[in-house]
């Protein structure tokens, strides 16, 4: 057998361990998949990052609650971090199945809470008093709560000894402190954030829009901007003055997306997404596609890169652009009825980016390729190839490993 380069063969030692403790941890949000009655708490795991964390962890018990019970804490209209706190404060990290809940020595024991771990919580408030009670039943309460809350155990989802325990409560755990207001980026001053950083121009002609509005109401929920350069954008304020009221307020909110994506959530999850122009039928949808290291934003006419991280903080990410993000829906590409078989938007490559594509610009057109170049498109070729190749290599790189790792068994 051949060896390896030393270089492949770490790569391929990391790919190991990384597919070893891929497979072996647990994946709370997978676990909660196959139950829809806690669809509503796995997705707000999810949203607020605490599936990582859990995932993370081990000897831990996630206390989930039904979709009625979401509901209620849902209803309380809390912030995004608060509900972070909330949910923290039903992960108790020790591993309690029916088993052990049923036999608590003493009857009755002190559970401390991720919401703890954080050190958010004062006193004996990020803990959680397990106590068995008369008939079999087991309540749950918050430590600092005088009165015991009506909490009780309903049934165990899932055991994993003793690494995760995931029960049903009956309900929210209240706790004060948990849902105590968390100061959130609201506070922050988006235009001011951008304007400072690079895009004065995008930041100023959202101020003069409602579509400013449209990106404040958002930011609680989670939030994505990306925002053209000033170079960029000077140089589309042409066109855009030229857009109607409507358009206008499209093109900007086009420039966000109503999801907190942070740069490794970019470079994992490629794809279709919708923005905050999105209406319906009318769907100003953008790709996120990684290119190499980089990431870049597609429309049906413009690939714009991101060229800088401006805030990339939960729930609110800025990012810069090296152009401004044309929707199909309000620029038309070429008439030209040409059947290209081609991958799209390949036309614009950022070493061609002299100025911005024009509203009616047939960039998308392979038959106006030649002014934006062959080259754009080679690089793209070129780029992908390299991308399978090194996909082959680390694959029979890791195929070797392990063929080799059997030969020593
Ligand atoms: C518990 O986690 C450890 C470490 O990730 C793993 O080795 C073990 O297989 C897990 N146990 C079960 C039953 O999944
Ligand atoms: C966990 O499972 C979900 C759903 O099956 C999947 O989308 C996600 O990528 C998994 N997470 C990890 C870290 O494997
Ligand atoms: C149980 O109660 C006994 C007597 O009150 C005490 O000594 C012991 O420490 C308690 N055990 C636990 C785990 O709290
Ligand atoms: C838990 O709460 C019950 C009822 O309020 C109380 O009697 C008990 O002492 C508490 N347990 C602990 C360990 O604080
Ligand atoms: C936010 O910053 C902009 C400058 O970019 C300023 O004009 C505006 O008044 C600020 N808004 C608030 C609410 O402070
Ligand atoms: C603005 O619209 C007019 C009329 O449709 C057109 O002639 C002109 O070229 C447009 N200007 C720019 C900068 O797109």
């Amino acid at each position: 057998m051949q060896l390896p380069s030393s270089a492949t063969v770490a790569a391929a030692v990391l790919s190991v361990v990384l597919l070893i403790s891929a497979t072996e941890a647990h994946n709370i949000t997978n676990i909660l998949a196959s139950h829809t009655q806690f669809s509503t708490f796995n997705r707000y795991l999810t949203t607020t990052h605490l599936a990582a964390e859990i995932n993370r962890r081990q000897t831990i018990t996630v206390c989930v609650v039904d979709n009625a019970g979401m509901s209620d804490l849902l209803s309380k209209h809390l912030s995004i971090y608060t509900i972070k706190n909330v949910l923290s404060f039903h992960v108790l990290l020790d591993y309690f199945d029916a088993k052990k809940l049923h036999q608590i020595t003493n009857g009755t024991a002190l559970a401390a809470t991720m919401f703890q771990a954080t050190g958010s919580a004062t006193g004996s408030s990020g803990f959680v008093n397990i106590t068995d009670l008369k008939g079999g039943k087991v309540g749950l309460s918050p430590a600092d709560y005088n009165v015991p809350t009506p909490a009780k155990f309903v049934k165990s989802i899932v055991e994993i000894p003793f690494n995760i325990s995931v029960i049903q409560i009956s309900m929210i755990l209240p706790s004060d402190e948990a849902e105590a207001p968390t100061p959130g980026p609201s506070q922050m001053n988006l235009t001011f954030l951008m304007s400072v950083q690079g895009c004065k121009v995008f930041a100023e002609t959202l101020l003069a829009s409602p579509a400013e509005k449209t990106f404040e109401d958002n930011v609680d929920g989670g939030l994505t901007i990306f925002c053209p350069g000033d170079d960029a954008m000077k140089k589309f304020l042409p066109k855009f003055k030229n857009l109607t009221a409507e358009g206008k307020q499209s093109l900007l909110e086009y420039h966000g997306i109503p999801i907190y994506q942070s740069i490794s959530n970019l470079k994992s999850n490629n794809g279709d997404m919708n923005t905050l122009a999105t209406d319906g039928a009318k769907k100003y949808a953008v790709v996120i596609q990684n290119d190499g290291e980089d990431v870049t934003i597609k429309t049906k006419i413009v690939t714009a890169k991101i060229t800088a991280t401006l805030v990339d903080k939960l729930p609110l990410a800025i990012y810069s652009l090296d152009k401004v993000l044309l929707p199909k829906e309000l620029f038309k590409a070429a008439p030209t009825p040409a059947p290209a078989p081609a991958p799209e938007a390949h036309a614009e490559s950022p070493k061609h980016s002299k100025s911005p594509p024009a509203p009616a610009s047939p960039a998308d057109s392979p038959a106006d390729s030649p002014t934006d170049g062959p080259n754009s498109d080679a690089d793209d070729l070129t780029d992908s190839g390299a991308v399978k190749y090194n996909a082959g290599a680390s694959l029979a790189a890791v195929f070797s490993l392990w063929f080799a790792f059997n030969l020593l068994m």
